[in-house]
């Protein structure tokens, strides 16, 4: 029975952290009901029995985009702005959108002629869809969130996960950025380990074209602890040419941390074959290196 003014739709893709937000906010909850028809269409519902629920409510939608076994990234944007279109039809009095990882965040320019800043046209998708308010975490590029109208937000897990790393009892850490660009991003994670943490830069280059990284410099990182934080690990290359470095420069323990862990393909093993003691991710995306949860921070700003 739903009697509360707010009420979180659980998206297909995000049931243990939408339950996890669930448990963490006390809020009403409502699933979905979805396929995928023989034609490769999607199909979603909101599960309700009687429209006038929705109505004149506050609804949370949490989905996220990482993809499934199930469902690709593409799917899984259909069935937000499906979800938030059918919303806004029942007359919800407020649609705030949660996409805990934003799929195609890293094409934000047009690194060569030609290409689409598609990470600004899913934003006025889902503006346009219906939504009143936007949250994500960790986005790639900040930038992104000024596309669109409606208040958009990006929820900072650092300090999760640097509680989380912190209770390995950690002999003296040091924070690696994977890339001049990651270089802030960095000195903040750094400070949820201690004001002296010191923070080691290397130089990335990757090639527009073939996608392939080349990774130099020299580490001051002999017998300390290495944290290295990235806000994405997909194929684990980054990860792997980071840590091999580390390594060869004396490093004692490895953590490898990235805050949505898509680790496709081979990345598993070859972020491990590096010399990484541990992979630690969050639950923006449903995998078994999802150690952290992101439950607290949405609950947060849910409840704000
Ligand atoms: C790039 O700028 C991102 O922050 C990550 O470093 C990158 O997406 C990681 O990709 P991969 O795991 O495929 O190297």
């Amino acid at each position: 029975m739903i009697t509360m003014d707010k009420l979180i739709v659980i998206g297909p893709s995000s049931q243990l952290l939408g339950m996890r937000t669930v448990n963490k906010t006390g809020l009403d909850f409502v699933q979905t009901e979805y396929k995928t028809f023989p034609d490769g269409e999607c199909y979603i519902r909101i599960k309700i029995d009687d429209e006038s629920v929705i109505a004149g409510k506050e609804i949370i939608v949490i989905q996220t985009l990482g993809a499934s076994n199930r469902a690709d990234q593409n799917q899984r944007l259909l069935e937000l702005i499906m979800m938030i279109s059918s919303l806004k039809r029942m007359k919800a009095k407020k649609i705030r959108v949660f996409v805990p990882y934003l799929a195609y965040g890293r094409q934000d320019k047009a690194f060569r002629p030609g290409e689409s800043l598609i990470a600004h046209v899913i934003c006025h998708m889902i503006e346009n869809a219906g939504a009143d308010e936007f949250y994500t975490v960790d986005i790639h590029a900040d930038h992104v969130l000024e596309t669109f109208k409606i208040p958009a937000f990006n929820l900072n897990p650092m300090q999760l996960l640097a509680e989380y790393v912190k209770s390995k009892d950690l002999q003296n850490p040091v924070v690696v950025s994977p890339d001049k660009g990651a270089v802030q991003r960095s000195k903040s994670f750094a400070w949820f380990f201690g004001r002296d943490v010191p923070v080691e830069v290397f130089s990335k280059e990757r090639d527009v074209i073939t996608g392939d990284i080349k990774m130099t410099g020299k580490l001051n990182v002999k017998n300390m602890d290495v944290i290295i934080a990235d806000d994405i690990i997909s194929t684990g290359g980054t990860m792997a040419s980071a840590i091999k470095i580390a390594k060869k420069s004396g490093a004692r323990r490895v953590y490898a941390i990235g805050t949505h862990p898509l680790l496709i393909q081979d990345a598993i093993t070859q972020i491990i074959d590096a010399g990484a003691d541990e992979i630690v991710g969050t639950d923006t995306i449903n995998n078994p290196f999802a150690q952290v949860t992101m439950a607290s921070l949405l609950a947060e700003a849910i409840l704000k």
